[in-house]
């Protein structure tokens, strides 16, 4: 075995936490909390990844409030949900596995409908596009009192988080959610010290991460996962997101992953390859919504052909640039992926659609020195986070059975 890829399989800290190697499982919103409760079907889901040798898996959106889902089947962070949360982590980790939540906030980008608000609250006022046909389309303006409320409503899930049982906290800074929308200067167009420069649009960020780190304390493992680019012209820039990184390094966090794109601009940009336009439109519920995706398909979907660690030039930047922690995301699918991006000097690597084709991603890698994931990036598995029973791998539906 090659010296990078025996680093890659090697025993890794962040903050105090041992992983069993190098290898996380990247946030890959499942689709399987219907009514906002961790089901089996998800249970079974992480525990598989967990047998096939991650170091650590993601529990993908955990909202901090109920009010910052995307919609009603997600899961947010109180009291009615710790038994099965505490199940949940328990069963994992008896794989050898850690186990990271991603705490995320919506924000504006939002149909749920248990909203309780009038409007979606956003950095500045706007349209949701999303929530058009959920009455949700009109986003209103935040005020300070209720950008200090949701720092604190982020924190107090921060702390429940960590008091069920999560090893580590991955904080969502990115893919146009609520924190990023703060940070983007094509959301945000405030007038306050919340917005213009750089610096500003990015106090919300820092004050969310301070409170959070008030909540678990110095010596818990907590991860951002940024955007590096929002792809879109007038957005975050990669230029922006070196700083972004080595503010959030100067805030506290422990290791930093470096995403891009959004989810409600440019979604291409974080999952290259085949359009998803095709299976969203098959799979949405709305006529309306059906015939909206076709026409800002042109717009928002645009071409992104795979190829391998695709995010890797912009990643290095931002290794070079901080002290913490960074973890690469974007198409790993082969050893020799693992190889470049252990000797750029990484500390750990995301996987996604890799581990859906192949839950066994980390045995087989770590047995065969040129192992090569056969997911072929159709981006069908993505298609189906609103599908009954959730996301699997149209290529290998048997996988997770
Ligand atoms: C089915 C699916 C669901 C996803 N859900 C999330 C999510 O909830 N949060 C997130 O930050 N990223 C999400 N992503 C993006 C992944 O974390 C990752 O950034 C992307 O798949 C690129 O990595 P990969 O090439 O290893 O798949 C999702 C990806 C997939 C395929
Ligand atoms: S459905 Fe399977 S092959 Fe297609 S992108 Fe998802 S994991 Fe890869």
């Amino acid at each position: 075995m090659a010296d990078s890829l025996d680093r890659c399989f090697s025993e890794a800290t962040i903050n105090g936490l041992t992983l069993r190697n190098r290898l996380i499982k990247a946030a890959t919103f499942e689709g399987k909390s219907p009514g906002g409760v961790p089901s089996e079907g998800l249970l079974s889901f992480h525990e598989r990844i967990g047998e096939g040798g991650i170091g650590m898996t993601t529990l993908a959106y955990c909202a901090a409030e109920s009010d910052g889902r995307i919609h009603e089947d997600m899961m947010y962070m109180h009291e009615g949900i710790r038994p099965e949360l505490q199940r949940f982590i328990r069963t994992v980790q008896a794989t050898g596995a850690k186990v990271s939540g991603q705490l995320g906030h919506c924000g504006a980008f939002t149909k749920n409908e248990e909203f309780s608000g009038a409007r979606p609250l956003g950095p500045s006022k706007g349209l949701n596009a999303l929530g058009v046909t959920h009455g949700l389309s009109r986003i209103a303006e935040m005020t300070k009192a209720q950008i200090r409320e949701r720092t604190q409503v982020i924190g107090r899930a921060a702390a429940f988080m960590k008091s069920v049982g999560f090893d580590a906290i991955e904080i969502h800074f990115g893919h146009g959610y609520g924190i990023s929308q703060f940070i983007s200067p094509k959301t945000n167009k405030r007038k306050d010290e919340y917005a213009g420069s750089l610096e500003n649009r990015m106090r919300f960020a820092l004050e969310v991460l301070s409170e959070v780190r008030s909540q678990v304390g110095d010596d818990y493992p907590l991860l951002g996962k940024i955007s590096m680019t929002d792809g879109v012209p007038g957005g975050v820039s990669y230029d922006d997101s070196v700083e972004i990184a080595a503010m959030l390094e100067e805030g506290g966090v422990d290791v930093i992953i470096c995403s891009g794109g959004t989810s409600s601009m440019n979604p291409m940009l974080l999952f290259r390859g085949d359009s998803m336009v095709p299976g969203l439109i098959k799979h949405e519920k709305s006529r309306l919504m059906k015939i909206g995706i076709r026409l800002a398909a042109p717009f928002m979907f645009k071409d992104y052909p795979y190829e391998e660690i695709y995010f890797l030039e912009q990643a290095r930047r931002i290794r070079d640039r901080v002290q913490c922690g960074v973890c690469y995301i974007g198409g790993v699918c082969t050893n020799d992926s693992i190889r470049t991006v252990m000797d750029a000097g990484f500390e750990f690597i995301q996987l996604g659609r890799a581990l859906i084709f192949d839950p066994d991603f980390p045995k087989h890698a770590r047995g065969r020195s040129n192992y090569k994931n056969g997911c072929s990036h159709c981006n069908q598995c993505a298609t189906l986070i609103e599908a009954p029973g959730g996301i699997y791998c149209v290529e290998r539906p048997a996988n997770f059975s």
